[in-house]
């Protein structure tokens, strides 16, 4: 039987980003649900945390949460108090606390084996055939040009700088993306980032390729 706070994440999620139009819709969620099992079976952790953190790790990111993070935070807490103990409780709020990528120069350290497993699901998602149509999605939703050449990528290193940054999609590949291969925590997270890092460079090497709008060779 389904863990009662799993129901309850999952139930939650699923209302919660329905009508998301940024790449953050319940579907990316359920994605990393289904790739954090995957590793958690792999990397033998807790399935459980793993699982309830899945679900729940973007009701309070930055870029989403109505009301920021804090109210994002406390929606976690009174969704959960009843189903988990104190301390899986704690552990659940602090992956999804670490989560977020913040900039090119900035670490994100995860402190537990569940939480590496979270933050690399994630991760995963946002990379390869989806993560090129979720970093599109994402422009369009928040009016961004898809390539502007006058305005080179920038490696931020402040999560300030991070944050104001409202450069064109295709920046984004450069400042966040193509880093990810190199910042997955999991053996078995590693094995799948390398398929999908090689597609989005096949992707980029003919999107310049077809932006000199000459025949290709
Ligand atoms: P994280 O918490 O690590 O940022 P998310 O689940 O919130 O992970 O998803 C992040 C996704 O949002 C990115 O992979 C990308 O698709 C999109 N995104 C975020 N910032 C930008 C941006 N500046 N330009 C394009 N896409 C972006
Ligand atoms: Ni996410």
């Amino acid at each position: 039987m389904t863990h009662p706070a799993i129901q309850k994440a999952h139930d939650f999620a699923r209302g919660h980003f329905g009508e998301d139009g940024s790449g953050h819709d319940w579907w990316h969620v359920h994605r990393v649900w289904n790739t954090a099992i995957y590793l958690a079976e792999e990397e033998k952790a807790n399935r459980t945390v793993v699982e309830i953190a899945a679900l729940l790790h973007d009701v309070a990111d930055w870029k989403l949460a109505d009301g920021g993070e804090e109210a994002g935070m406390q929606q976690i807490c009174d969704l959960l108090t009843d189903e988990v103990d104190g301390k899986e409780l704690d552990h659940v709020c602090a992956i999804i606390r670490s989560l977020s990528f913040k900039g090119a120069g900035v670490a994100t350290p995860m402190a537990t084996l569940e939480g590496k497993i979270v933050q690399d699901a994630d991760r995963l998602d946002a990379i390869g055939a989806i993560g090129i149509a979720r970093a599109f999605a994402y422009g369009g939703n928040r009016n961004r040009l898809i390539h502007d050449p006058d305005k080179p990528p920038v490696m931020h290193e402040s999560f300030e700088a991070y944050k104001k940054n409202k450069g064109a999609s295709i920046n984004h590949f450069y400042e966040k993306l193509l880093l990810l291969k190199d910042r997955i925590n999991t053996d078995a997270g590693r094995k799948m980032a390398e398929e999908r890092h090689r597609f989005m460079e096949t992707y980029l090497d003919q999107f310049f390729r077809e932006w000199e709008g000459t025949p290709l060779d």
